[in-house]
């Protein structure tokens, strides 16, 4: 069962963790899993025909389970007592304020959920974190299980954090490059992992199935987004002198890429990560660091962070700079809000960082995007800070049904995210309904430059001297 204890965002429990319970209930047809969420609205909405997250291949996983061995239900207090091992997969948002604002994680929800399960479980339990947390939050959540626990009742606690990416949630499942399970190096540890190794077993190749220390498990989880991340940050600090001098960073990638050390992967510049988890896992491993006294180790990896505001930052005053130095009033057709393609989630989109910036400097926005809502759109836009109502917000921002209607009478096209369906666009007929000089600026690298120029566009390009 998971346990969710937080009324606030929602939305990155059900990302990340509605799929994986899902797919150990497709796989294994002898387990009950049951899905606890406080938040009724969103439990009807995993029950009904129209799931509350868009994800490839979720559906069918869904539909073909559910009634069957995967259930969800408001009832947490039932399905603990029920339950012999137990996902904890709330939020760990990270701190607004008190000490660590800004990096540290906020482990209150981590630790009522671990409370609620000692205060109404009657038999033994294999509590397994899910949530992503700094090191050492399965020693807190061991010492509250123990504290409250009962001569014929034990905890055994391991960690299990989740490496699936959005967009592509189920395919990472049901093919993991590993299963990562860390346990206290106890017989009684080890036994608990067994456990784990076993529901995994049934669809992951055992070598694939990775059992640590519970502290090498927690801090795998940290070090592998701050690496994926560093990369992307180091290939876009790449691309800014390939700009400036004539390289071309999709030229400068395949060619360490090739490399079979640095390998072909995640070495695609942009207009910089997004997503709910790079920053704030990176932000938390900062933390960590200076908490540790570690002060160069959390510079070291801040400065991945930095790069990626610097990137969005860039491309802004590039597009600014293009446009003869004023967008004042100018329409910039905006492709793209999701933080990458094939999801409609917009947390920490570099579109939502362009977009502001477009609004301060007076542009009229027009935004497509294939997967975000209007809602989420204005909401993401009208933080405190750049304009304060959605009303002002919509003299400046309107949301568009395609591209074609979005880039109409439009000075420039920004391509934010790289959906396919941006690769195979009519752009002789956007051209035409464009005002002229029409510029585009792709901050994905997905469109084919030579082409675009021939038909008329002036193309700027991340990482390609224009
Ligand atoms: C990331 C990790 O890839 C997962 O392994 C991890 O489990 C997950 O975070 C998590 O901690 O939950 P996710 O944020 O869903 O997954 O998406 P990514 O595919 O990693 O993309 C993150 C951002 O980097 C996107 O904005 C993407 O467009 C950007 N990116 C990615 C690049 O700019 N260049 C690349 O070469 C790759």
């Amino acid at each position: 069962s998971d346990v969710y204890s937080s009324k606030k965002d929602l939305l990155s429990w059900c990302r990340l963790r509605g799929p994986t319970c899902a797919v150990i209930a497709y796989k294994c047809p002898h387990i009950k899993v049951t899905i606890v969420d406080l938040n009724e609205i969103r439990i009807a909405a995993w029950n009904s025909n129209n799931l509350p997250i868009y994800e490839p291949g979720l559906d069918e996983i869904v539909f073909a389970c559910r009634g069957r061995n995967l259930f969800f239900t408001t009832e947490v207090e039932q399905a603990v007592i029920e339950a012999d091992l137990i996902f904890v997969s709330v939020n760990t948002p990270t701190k607004k304020v008190g000490m660590g604002a800004g990096y540290a994680a906020d482990l209150a929800y981590v630790e009522s959920a671990t409370r609620q399960i000692a205060e109404v479980a009657r038999s033994s339990k294999i509590v397994v974190e899910k949530s992503t947390v700094p090191c050492r939050t399965a020693e807190s959540m061991r010492t509250i299980l123990e504290a409250n626990s009962r001569d014929d009742i034990r905890f055994d606690i391991l960690s299990n954090p989740e490496f699936l990416a959005e967009g592509t949630a189920i395919n990472d499942l049901l093919h993991p490059d590993r299963v990562l399970i860390g346990g206290l190096q106890t017989p009684e540890g080890r036994r608990a992992q067994e456990a784990l190794v076993e529901i995994y077993a049934q669809w992951v190749p055992t070598d694939k199935i990775i059992t640590t220390n519970l502290w090498s498990s927690e801090l795998s989880k940290l070090a592998a987004n701050a690496l994926l991340a560093q990369r992307i940050s180091s290939i876009n600090a790449l691309s800014a002198i390939c700009e400036a001098t004539g390289a071309d960073i999709d030229e400068v990638a395949y060619a360490c890429g090739r490399d079979s050390r640095i390998g072909p992967k995640f070495l695609k510049a942009s207009v910089g990560f997004g997503g709910s988890c790079f920053q704030k896992d990176i932000l938390n491993l900062v933390y960590l660091s200076e908490q540790l006294n570690l002060p160069e180790v959390a510079a070291y990896w801040k400065q991945v962070v930095d790069l990626n505001e610097y990137q969005k930052k860039r491309f802004v005053s590039c597009i600014i700079k293009t446009l003869f130095n004023t967008i004042t009033n100018k329409r910039i057709a905006v492709l793209g809000f999701a933080f990458k393609k094939d999801t409609g989630d917009t947390r920490e989109s570099a579109a939502i960082t362009l977009c502001k910036d477009f609004i301060q400097e007076n542009a009229q926005v027009r935004i497509y995007d294939p997967k975000v809502t209007d809602e989420q759109i204005f909401l993401d836009l009208s933080e405190p800070g750049v304009l304060d109502n959605t009303k002002s917000l919509k003299k400046r921002v309107t949301i568009a049904r395609s591209a074609y209607e979005a880039s109409e009478n439009a000075d420039a096209i920004v391509i934010a995210t790289e959906w396919d369906e941006f690769k195979v666009l009519d752009y002789e007929k956007i051209y035409e309904k464009m005002h002229k000089p029409a510029f585009i600026f792709d901050g994905r690298l997905i469109i084919d430059a030579e082409r675009l120029r021939s038909i008329g566009f002036r193309v700027h390009t991340i990482g390609k001297a224009s």
